[in-house]
């Protein structure tokens, strides 16, 4: 719905000063906290900030969706194949509405597929770790989804009015998802001694990849004060993954498992959860490319494509087909 204001919004030239006035105007709706729509003037900087957050965003909706496509034809019910079929396509949902509300800043959905699919653009880490038991499609719609929402909910009063109108909706998705993570796990700690021990390893491997979620440490991310004095973010990558570790520790002590980390524990000063050290090497390593499954991903995200690419035609010619009866009517 935003595409057609694509031609009029074209980035103009990055390397052009910003207009003082104007950005003192910018600055002061941001401040007083009204929201930037896409016909309103911005910094450079604010609509490249945004185009990289909100494509990497829908990359990783879409990229997310392979993990779990592996599993619908493995999954031990109906009940269950249904609730992943359902959440599967709730994520291609959010996928199509972040890349809307990324057009609308000027770069066509083509353009940041093309990025994605050439490597030169980043999707969340997470999605290259493997899926290697049932157990674990409860711990990403626990876990995975669970950090997600924790990222997203302040995200909804985002100052980029697409970005934060996207997220209303994709938030309620979210909790749905991570509520059927839970309720798959509560199943299967409840179950056989075999099912509880698959329900622990794979809280065991995805729960430091959950953490690192929330991208680097505060003292390592050099975008972090400038995107929330834009307010892009309300929050930064430290306090939302300490509201994580928090929110997360009751929940897994009520599963009867175990998290993998034996620093965690309750400071009564802080009121929070210490944890422990999270292995940087691993997380960079891991946005450089080199993650476990990193490449067999992105082959099939680029069949999907390909496989895709009658679907496509098919709706060009068709679109096609009804202007020209519109246009002879
Ligand atoms: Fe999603
Ligand atoms: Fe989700």
């Amino acid at each position: 719905m935003y595409t057609t204001e694509l031609d009029k919004n074209r980035a103009p030239d990055p390397a052009a000063p910003e207009d003082p006035a104007l950005l003192a105007a910018f600055e002061a709706r941001v401040a007083a906290d009204e929201f930037i729509e896409p016909k309103d003037w911005m910094p450079q900087a604010y609509r490249r900030t945004l185009t990289r957050q909100i494509s990497q965003h829908a990359h990783s909706e879409i990229v997310g969706m392979l993990p779990e496509g592996n599993w619908l034809t493995r999954a031990p019910s109906l009940k269950r194949k249904a609730i992943l079929l359902a959440k599967i396509q709730d994520e291609g949902g959010h996928g199509l509405y972040l890349y809307c509300a990324a057009e609308t800043l000027g770069t066509s959905r083509e353009e940041m597929i093309e990025a994605l699919h050439a490597g030169r653009a980043k999707y969340s880490t997470i999605f290259n770790y493997p899926t290697l038991n049932w157990a674990d499609i409860g711990a990403i719609g626990w876990l995975v989804d669970g950090a997600a929402i924790m990222n997203q909910v302040p995200l909804q009063r985002t100052s980029y009015g697409p970005y934060a109108r996207a997220m209303v909706r994709i938030c309620k998705e979210e909790s749905f998802h991570q509520r059927q993570g839970y309720d798959l796990l509560l199943a299967m700690v409840r179950g056989t001694p075999e099912q509880k021990a698959m329900a622990q390893d794979a809280l065991n491997r995805w729960w430091w990849p959950s953490l690192m979620m929330f991208g680097p440490p505060d003292d390592n991310s050099p975008n972090s004060a400038q995107s929330i004095r834009w307010r892009i973010k309300r929050e930064t990558n430290d306090e939302l993954r300490q509201k994580f570790v928090d929110a997360t520790v009751p929940q897994a002590q009520l599963l009867g498992l175990t998290l993998p980390d034996p620093d965690l524990k309750w400071n009564e000063a802080r009121g929070s959860y210490d944890y422990g050290a999270i292995n940087w090497d691993e997380f960079y390593a891991v946005v450089r490319g080199e993650g476990p499954v990193a490449r067999e991903r992105m082959r099939a995200r680029r069949k999907a494509w390909d496989d895709g690419a009658w679907v496509r035609e098919a709706a060009a010619a068709y679109e096609a087909k009804q202007a020209a009866n519109r246009a002879a009517a």
